[in-house]
């Protein structure tokens, strides 16, 4: 298989919720590797969007092609298991389970993907340290700063090598600062490991670490452009 069966696509992507038209005719190509960026106003339907293309959402009509394979008419179960194998997750916060340390917080998805307790931790550890957390790996959630926990999520949506991260306003609850941090170590390690990366943010600083710009107005795409990218 060629790398480019990885590629993501949205065809004529229609999301209603009752009269309201969420996403209102989407077309949108993410080619294996890209990182995307998507900007828009309040309620324009970038999440809608983000969670039909992942799977979490049912679109009302329209396609999602994954490597080419249409995945939008599975079932439930085997949109899950999708899911966990093939994608990422970073939000804004709230992700992480407060009850667990760091290392188990990143070793859960690779558990819930059948791999053993010890291997889990030990790829969980390994992702930790890459990120610069090595020392919050016993920490839970709430005994770390907004940063540290984002460095998680990241550490947690990279562990099981998925082909896209998807994140939605990933740095809106971090300062500038640390925002840009993160946003750097996002691109970065998804560019190490070849994932695609598609990330909603209302940052154009943010933005300007993909290197393509997706514009939603009104559940339709407005503009899409090459932005060069600083990473
Ligand atoms: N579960 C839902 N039930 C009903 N309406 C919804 C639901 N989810 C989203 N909507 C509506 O769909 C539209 C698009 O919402 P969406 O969350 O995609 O916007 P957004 O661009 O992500 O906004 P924000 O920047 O505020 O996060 C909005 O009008 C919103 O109220
Ligand atoms: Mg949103």
């Amino acid at each position: 298989m060629s790398t480019d069966n990885r590629a993501l696509t949205g065809r004529a992507l229609v999301k209603n919720f009752g009269n309201v038209h969420a996403l209102a005719g989407v077309d949108i190509d993410i080619p294996s590797g890209q990182a995307l960026a998507i900007m828009g106003p309040s309620g324009s339907g970038k999440s809608t969007l983000l969670h039909c293309l992942s799977g979490i959402l049912t679109p009302t009509s329209g396609e999602i092609c994954l490597g080419g394979k249409n995945v939008s008419g599975l079932p439930d179960k085997s949109r899950s298991r999708l899911r966990l194998k093939h994608f990422g997750f970073v939000f804004q916060d709230g992700q992480l389970v407060p009850e667990l340390p760091a290392n188990e917080n990143v070793a859960l998805p690779l558990m819930l993907s059948d791999a053993s307790r010890r291997t889990a931790i030990s790829a969980a550890d390994d992702w930790l340290r890459r990120l610069g957390l090595e020392d919050e790996a016993n920490r839970r959630p709430g005994e770390m700063s907004g940063g540290q926990a984002q460095r998680v999520a990241i550490a947690r949506a990279l562990a099981a090598s998925p082909a896209v991260v998807f994140a939605d306003e990933p740095t809106g609850a971090l300062d500038q600062a640390t925002g840009h941090e993160v946003m750097q170590l996002l691109t970065t390690t998804c560019r190490m490991s070849g994932a695609t990366l598609v990330v909603v943010t209302h940052d154009p600083q943010v933005a300007a670490w993909c290197e393509r710009l997706v514009e939603i107005r009104d559940g339709r795409i407005h503009a899409d452009s090459k932005t060069g990218g600083a990473r």
